[in-house]
Parts: structure tokens; sequence; C-alpha cells
């Protein structure tokens, strides 16, 4: 095997939650460039169904589109069904669905009402931990897998603006912590990608919008996620190594693409021998 076919997945089946719109698109289609068949499982049937047939054109018979709710566990096992009827495997998941772009940032962790506080730690923490359970027959089988959970430089940083949000990530790190031992003696790893506050689609419409909201009532633009490092603050650089400046070693905007390659190398045999571990794509803000 050469080393450049160590980042190839030809046969395998990868699913991407939240893989129709923004960040998950591109992890989606960069997964079938790499020669895997891929799930675009998300919530928004139009996403998906546009999303699929957008890949399908580029990579005939390799995508199959779902629409799955990650916090309803009957809708994943009819998505591993499917599967299972298309390809009889899984073998790398992506839990990339999260509540984000939507989410309004506010000016102090307090006065989060209870529903949105328990709908996004149902989405983004208890989500992976259902999608992951349910997906693991059809992966066990096959003695290779990959699960790696989308988490945030915020698990690490904290946000005020975000506090709900920033838990649920601190707490992807930690559930990859706890999958990992478990799943490593079935030849699956478990890894999670901590990006850092990222152009994606999503955050761009979600910011003009507030944007455009905000002027018709003649009030400044609110704080938006997806700016600096991701809470709508400037960038900070923190951690143990860090140097303590206040903006990014790689002095520009984080955008999708820059999170593709380590999507791939962690999906891949390349990453063969690599599990519990956070890899942090953020241009240098934090030192993990
Ligand atoms: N953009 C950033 O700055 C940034 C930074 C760090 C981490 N992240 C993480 O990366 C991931 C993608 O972020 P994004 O910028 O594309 O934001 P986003 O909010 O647009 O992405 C969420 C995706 O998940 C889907 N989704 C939402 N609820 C779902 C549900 N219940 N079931 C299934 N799918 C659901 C959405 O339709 C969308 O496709 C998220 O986990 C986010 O927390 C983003």
């Amino acid at each position: 095997m050469s080393s450049l076919d160590l980042f190839r997945m030809d046969d395998k089946v990868a699913v991407v939650t939240g893989g129709a719109k923004g960040i998950g698109m591109f992890y989606s289609a960069g997964l079938a460039e790499a020669g895997a068949n891929v799930v675009v499982a998300d919530v928004d049937p139009k996403a998906v169904s546009e999303t699929s047939a957008r890949l399908m054109e580029e990579h005939p018979g390799r995508i199959l589109g779902v629409t799955i709710d990650v916090t309803k566990r009957e809708t994943l096992e009819d998505m591993v069904k499917q599967i299972d009827a298309r390809w009889g495997k899984i073998n790398i998941v992506v839990n990339n669905a999260g509540l984000y772009a939507t989410l309004q940032s506010r000016r102090s962790p307090w006065g989060i009402p209870d529903e949105e506080f328990d709908r996004v730690m149902a989405v983004n923490i208890r989500g992976i931990y259902a999608c992951t359970e349910v997906c693991l027959p059809l992966m066990e089988k096959e003695g290779w897998g990959r699960v790696i959970n989308i988490a945030s430089g915020l698990a690490f940083k904290g946000s005020a603006g975000l506090a709900h949000y920033a838990a649920t990530k601190g707490a992807v790190v930690n559930l990859t912590r706890s999958m990992a031992p478990a799943l490593g003696p079935l030849g699956i790893t478990v890894n999670a990608l901590a990006p850092g506050g990222t152009e994606s689609p999503t955050v761009l419409e979600a910011r003009q919008a507030r944007a455009a909201e905000a002027a018709a009532a003649g009030q400044p633009a609110p704080p938006a996620p997806g700016r600096g490092s991701g809470d709508g603050q400037p960038a900070q650089r923190r951690g143990g190594g860090g140097l303590g400046s206040a903006q990014r070693i790689l002095d520009r905007t984080e955008v999708p693409e820059d999170l593709v390659g380590t999507l791939i190398y962690l999906s891949s045999p390349a990453s063969d021998f690599v599990t519990g571990q956070t890899i942090v794509v953020d241009g240098g803000t934090y030192f993990n």
C-alpha cells in the first residue's frame, strides 16, 4: 500500500450526520471524493435531497440521502435498516449534527430557557451517543471502524455567550474518551475533531439574517456564532503552551475546507493507531 492509499476509503460506508448543510456537506463531499459510499443524514429533508442529488451526479451509486433526527432513535434505526439493505455494513460514523448556527449568542451565560438548554444537550451530545450506539451492530462485524465526533475549540475555552453549547462540546471530548476504550478491542477507533470558529454557509446565512433583523429594528448587529473564536468574541489563544496573543497564529478566517483534511485522516487507515484523541483545527488559537 502506498502512503497515498492510506487515505483512500474505497468500498467503505460512511455516515455523516448533519451531512447535508454547513460544514457537514463538505465532510460528505470529501469522503465521497476519497472513495467512500456516503450516507448524507440530516434533519432538513430539502437539504438532504438537494445535497444527495448533487453528490450523486459526481459519485453515481455511492450516495444515500436519509432524513433523520438524532434526538429520535427510531429515525436512526430506520437509517441503519436502509444502510443494511443497501450495503450491509457501516465503517465510518461522523457525528457532526449539532445546534450551532441557529443559536443566538448571549451577552452572559445566564438567561438560557430550560427548553433551549435541554434541546442543545439532546442534539449535540445525546445525539452522538444514540447514533453511535445504533450504528454499532453494522460496524462491529467489520472489525475495522471509525467514529469521529465533532467537538469545538469552545470545549477548551468555554463561552460566556454560548454556555450550553460550549458545555456540550466539552462533553463531546469526554464522551470520545469513554467510547474509545470500549470500541478499541473491536477494531473501531473513536476520535474528536474540534474546529475553531468557521465561516460555514449556515453560519453566514444566520449572521446575515440576524444583522437584517437588527437593522430593521434600528439596533446594532448582535453577537453571532462563527466569528473569531466561534462564540462572537475576538479569538484568544489559550492552553498549556499558549503564547497569550489575542489572535490566531494563522491570521485568516477559517473555512469548511480547512477541516476536511483532518476529517479524512481520522476516517481513513492513515490514523489506524490513533484513538481517544481530540484534534483541534483552528489555525493555532488554542494549544491542546
Ligand atoms: N461553524 C463553526 O464555527 C463551528 C465551530 C466549531 C464546531 N462546529 C460544529 O461543527 C458542526 C457543523 O457546524 P456548522 O457550522 O455546519 O453548523 P450548523 O448548525 O449549520 O450544522 C448543523 C447541521 O446539523 C443538522 N442538524 C441540526 N439538528 C439536527 C438533528 N436533530 N438531527 C440531525 N441533524 C441535525 C443541521 O441541519 C445542519 O446540517 C456542528 O456540530 C458544530 O457544533 C462548528
